[in-house]
């Protein structure tokens, strides 16, 4: 299965309305993204996939908090001191880079010119890079050139925070700085206790939510992969400080799980170990997709040891323990994180599904089709009518059937166009099963049901339709 470009898949999300640059008409707003009509049913399909497979489990309660938070949350959970990028501009081209990356993306053209040894030596001292300086050094002692002017005119690497801030209330003023959250887990953790106390979970216990994210990210590249909005699907599992490792494993397993069971290619799938932690994080592995521009990460599994509550507790002053009620044992329980970027996994769920195959035509000769192998649960369209002709009698019968089918499942109608067409434009879609009324259908109303994988049709009573259908696009479990 060859990868797509991100091109094609970038004019097949604008073109059939999955997703529309921002405030397109403008010119649109960098790293910012609409979703369109198609878009947003995918989208929420894919979430309401991760809810389910969270929320159904007994040990699991769900929340949704709201973005704006108190300022101190981002002082204790340590963001506004640590969550920066480092920032460098080239003087001639005036391009802003990430100074990491710039980097990286220099090892890359060493690798791919064979100079295995000096690709090591850079990568170590990137490894081992921290304060701004260290990313300076590198740049200036490899003479690593501006990719735009080829000059190596560098200013000094600084530190750029990545919060958006803004103003709570009407006065402009320091003291009334809110941020727009970077992460969804802060409401999570502030929410403990309430969770804990309103509901009857013991440890270990987890707390999931799906909502927006902002990062006001150097750059933003490749599509939906890296935005400045974009949204989380986040949840914290609390567990015995010492059980951390067990529950880590078993996170990583069942959500590499989850991605397998919506249909994402082994192949196309890869666990991959940080090489530098984040500032709350012991240990912490992502989960890698191969998108067309290389490998890129889907979701970090993070073990927060008890960082985030114990930084709370000390900054608000509210005890945020946890009593063993058999045990009597007090703690502040550790926190294993799984977090995936569902705007992001929207990006690989088109990305793997989508694929250009050469088929026969009725004329002997093959045409392209493009086609969106989605699994059918996350399809925008679940069934797709059709009268096989435009009379004796089709079109109203094809018509009352999708008035009927279109109350229990998302559904479209379409009678322009020669059959094959029609079955393209829902092929592109990821439809997964196309009806069409013929001939027969008038003397013992069956249909016939095609599925977009096989291409093949078999015939069922009219009225079995929406039970056949909803079957096969039911969620994994
Ligand atoms: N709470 C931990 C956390 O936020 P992260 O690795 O910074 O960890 C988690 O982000 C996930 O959020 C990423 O794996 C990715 O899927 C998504 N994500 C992060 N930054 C993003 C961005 N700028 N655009 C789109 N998705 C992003």
């Amino acid at each position: 299965m060859a990868a797509p470009s991100l091109e094609a898949v970038v004019s097949l999300a604008k073109r059939r309305g999955f997703v529309f640059p921002s405030s397109e008409i403008y010119g649109g707003l960098n790293g910012v993204w609409d979703f369109g009509p198609l878009g947003v049913e995918l989208l929420r399909n894919l979430k309401e996939a991760w809810w389910q497979a969270m929320t159904l489990r007994e040990d699991i309660e769900g929340l949704d908090a709201a973005i704006l938070m108190h300022p101190r949350v981002w002082e204790a959970s340590g963001h506004v001191e640590q969550f920066s990028d480092p920032m460098v501009d080239n003087k001639v081209s005036k391009m802003r880079y990430r100074a990491d990356t710039l980097i990286e993306e220099y090892i890359e053209r060493l690798r791919a010119r064979g100079r295995t040894e000096e690709a090591q030596r850079w990568e170590e001292q990137l490894r081992q890079a921290v304060e701004p300086h260290d990313y300076y050094r590198i740049i200036v002692e490899a003479q690593i050139p501006d990719p735009v002017s080829g000059t190596r005119e560098w200013t000094e690497v600084r530190h750029f925070n990545l919060m958006f801030k803004t103003f709570f209330g009407p006065v402009e003023e320091d003291s009334s700085i809110v941020y727009l959250r970077p992460e969804t887990a802060q409401g999570i953790y502030v929410n403990f206790l309430n969770v804990l106390q309103s509901s009857r979970q013991k440890i270990p216990f987890g707390i999931a939510q799906i909502g927006k994210a902002f990062r006001n990210e150097v750059t933003t590249k490749n599509f939906l992969f890296r935005t400045r909005e974009f949204e989380q699907m986040e949840m914290q599992y609390f567990v015995k400080p010492g059980t951390e490792q067990e529950w880590f494993d078993y996170w990583l397993q069942e959500r590499y799980r989850w991605y397998r069971a919506l249909g994402i290619a082994e192949e196309r799938l890869r666990v991959k170990p940080h090489q530098k932690l984040a500032h709350y994080a012991a240990a912490a592995v992502d989960i890698e997709f191969l998108f067309p521009f290389g490998w890129g990460e889907l979701e970090g599994i993070h073990s927060r040891t008890d960082f985030d509550l114990r930084r709370h507790q000390q900054f608000s002053g509210k005890r945020l323990e946890y009593v063993d009620t058999v045990t009597r044992e007090r703690y502040i329980p550790y926190v294993v994180e799984t977090s995936a970027g569902a705007t992001r996994s929207f990006l690989a769920i088109l990305c793997n599904a989508y694929e250009e195959e050469s088929i026969p035509t009725d004329r002997g000769s093959t045409e392209k089709r493009v086609v969106l192998r989605l699994h059918p649960a996350l399809a925008p369209i679940k069934v797709a009518i059709f009268p096989l002709v435009n009379r004796d009698g089709m079109p109203e019968l094809a018509r009352r059937l999708y008035e009927q089918v279109r109350r229990r499942l998302r559904a479209d109608y379409d009678d322009s166009g020669a059959i094959g067409r029609r079955y393209r434009r829902q092929d592109e879609i990821g439809t997964p099963f196309c009806v069409t009324i013929d001939g027969q259908t008038l003397h013992d109303e069956t249909v016939t049901v095609r599925d977009r994988d096989t291409m093949e049709q078999v015939r069922i009573p009219m009225s079995r339709l929406v039970e056949y259908v909803w079957e096969r696009v039911q969620l994994p479990v």
